[in-house]
């Protein structure tokens, strides 16, 4: 038996075929895990163990599908990982021109709340339904530092990992009597994953004032973290992998930051 003791268990992962969620997914595998990575774009893994389930976490129906498919494969679900997110950074207000398409419009307030926020209640309610069932299961919310601490020209991306932490608080409290725990890890900055795009990088830029050459270097620049480098996509994993584990059954409740000590963003 290994110290986690996670074998044959069940987990649903969104949005792992990139980044921290394709990480979780390669982690979780080496467990000997089942796993469900529930993506809009598919990713090979080679593994018995590993489905690919295509799904959008903003459509209801794509959902209430992905629970069926995991339940009629497997028979139950021991957790889900609530860790599809985008990021597109915008102003509240661009002082700087009139009509900025850097400045917060409906559209993409839909658009990100929809994915960061309401997939993440969608799934966790159908998930909860089969966890009150079994008798056991656990949430895992993917939040951002931002969330804790706020982020310039990423106002609405921060709010919607800050409302994920009080999701968490809340659900744990509905949920604790039977026996589900939910949990939330906020990352800092991490080595590059799939949302630093160019289209990111050059709103996000704009929004600082800086170029994108200038943001390039504030990477390698980790003066504002104690431990002096940015994390890596298997430190969040396991941090992950443990809170899933009943080597963490006592905890619930709480989004848990990694950050290298990062408390200011
Ligand atoms: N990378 C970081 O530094 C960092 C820091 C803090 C928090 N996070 C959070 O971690 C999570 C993963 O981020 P990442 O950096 O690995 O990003 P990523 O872009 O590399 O991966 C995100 C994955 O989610 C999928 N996805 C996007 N929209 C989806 C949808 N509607 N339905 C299903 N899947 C969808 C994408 O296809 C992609 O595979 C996000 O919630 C993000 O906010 C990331």
């Amino acid at each position: 038996m290994s110290w986690l003791n996670i074998d044959n268990k069940v987990y649903i992962v969104t949005g792992g075929s990139s980044g921290i969620g394709k990480a979780i997914v390669e982690a979780l595998l080496e467990q000997n895990c089942i796993v469900v990575n529930a993506d809009i774009s598919e990713v090979e893994q080679n593994n018995k163990n590993y489905r690919f389930f295509k799904t959008d976490i903003s459509f209801d129906e794509d959902i209430r599908n992905l629970v069926e498919f995991t339940i009629q494969n497997f028979k139950k679900i021991d957790g889900v990982v609530n860790n599809a997110g985008i990021n597109i950074p915008r102003l509240l207000v661009d002082y700087k021109k009139e009509e900025s398409e850097f400045e917060l419009s409906s559209d993409i307030y839909d658009k990100i709340m929809n994915i960061n926020l309401k997939g993440v209640y969608m799934l966790s309610q159908k998930c909860a339904k089969v966890f009150i069932k079994q008798g056991y299961g656990v949430v895992l919310n993917m939040s951002s530092e931002s969330g804790l601490e706020g982020s310039e020209g990423q106002g609405c991306y921060a709010a919607s990992k800050a409302a994920l932490n009080s999701f968490t608080r809340s659900w744990a409290k509905e949920l604790g009597k039977k026996n589900i725990r939910v949990v939330g890890v906020a990352p800092g900055i991490l080595e590059e994953t799939g949302l630093r795009t160019l289209a990111y990088e050059e709103a996000l830029a704009y929004t600082r004032n800086k170029t994108v050459d200038d943001l390039r270097k504030g990477y390698s620049n980790t003066s504002t973290i104690p431990l002096s480098r940015s994390g890596k996509l298997s430190e969040v994993a396991d941090l992950v992998m443990y809170l899933l584990s009943q080597r963490a059954s006592y905890i619930t409740g709480v989004t848990i930051n990694i950050a290298g000590g990062k408390t200011r963003g």
